[in-house]
């Protein structure tokens, strides 16, 4: 199992040094989650603080936009050069497009479905993207309570997935803790992301491996 911490629940007045610390306490991915004031009511990091993240980071970067005019925003921060960026099927007409402008960057596209979004609007995308990012919880902020229904919604995408793309990373965000890893982990799920699970701990390294 992977992880990855959302520095969202990190210390901002400190950001590269927590950076650092939860790169060296076992994070595989650094979860960044950005966020536009529109899509979701609550603004995060610009380019130039996610830069700052990707040069403190020895780990690469899973940025995960909760913007609109998804395009302009895969324009302002592609040259950052993360591992993945994925966006929210809810909000864009035209995903194919988006995901070959993200591929064109040599960045791996990804998809966000929130909580009461259905499985079944993937059967036609999945094949295209190397990610699905399942919300346990509506976006926008980090220390929200876990919504037990996305176990079914990752059974139901690993099926999909088996016919459809068996590399698919499924990645699962929102209320992630040690209850719940475990359950999370045997429905399938490849990527955990947690924020306060992690940066809420007194110690960064027994919270990520008890996740694991
Ligand atoms: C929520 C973000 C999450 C958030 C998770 O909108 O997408 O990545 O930081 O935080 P926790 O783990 O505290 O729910
Ligand atoms: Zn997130």
């Amino acid at each position: 199992m992977k992880i990855a911490p959302s520095i969202l629940s990190a210390d901002f007045g400190k950001l590269a040094e927590e950076v650092k610390v939860i790169c060296n306490a076992g994070a595989d991915f650094i979860h960044v989650d950005v966020m536009d004031g529109h899509f979701v009511p609550n603004m995060t990091m610009g380019p130039m603080i996610v830069e700052a993240v990707s040069k403190a980071s020895t780990k690469p970067l899973d940025i995960h936009f909760m913007v609109e005019n998804i395009p302009f925003f895969v324009d302002m921060y592609a040259h950052i050069k993360p591992e993945f960026i994925t966006f929210h099927i809810e909000e864009e007409k035209h995903i194919n497009r988006v995901i070959q402008q993200i591929r064109n960057y040599d960045i791996r596209p990804g998809v966000v479905l929130n909580p009461a979004t259905p499985v079944s609007l993937l059967e036609y995308i999945v094949a295209d993207v190397d990610m699905v990012l399942l919300m346990s919880v509506n976006p926008g902020f980090g220390g929200q309570k876990f919504i037990p229904s996305v176990i079914d919604k990752i059974k139901e995408l690993r099926e999909l997935a088996i016919k459809k793309n068996p590399n698919l990373l499924i990645e699962v965000d929102g209320g992630v803790n040690d209850k719940n890893a475990k359950l999370l982990k045997e429905a399938g799920a490849d990527i955990l992301v947690a924020g306060s699970f992690v940066f809420k701990s007194n110690d960064y390294k027994k919270a990520i491996e008890s996740l694991r």
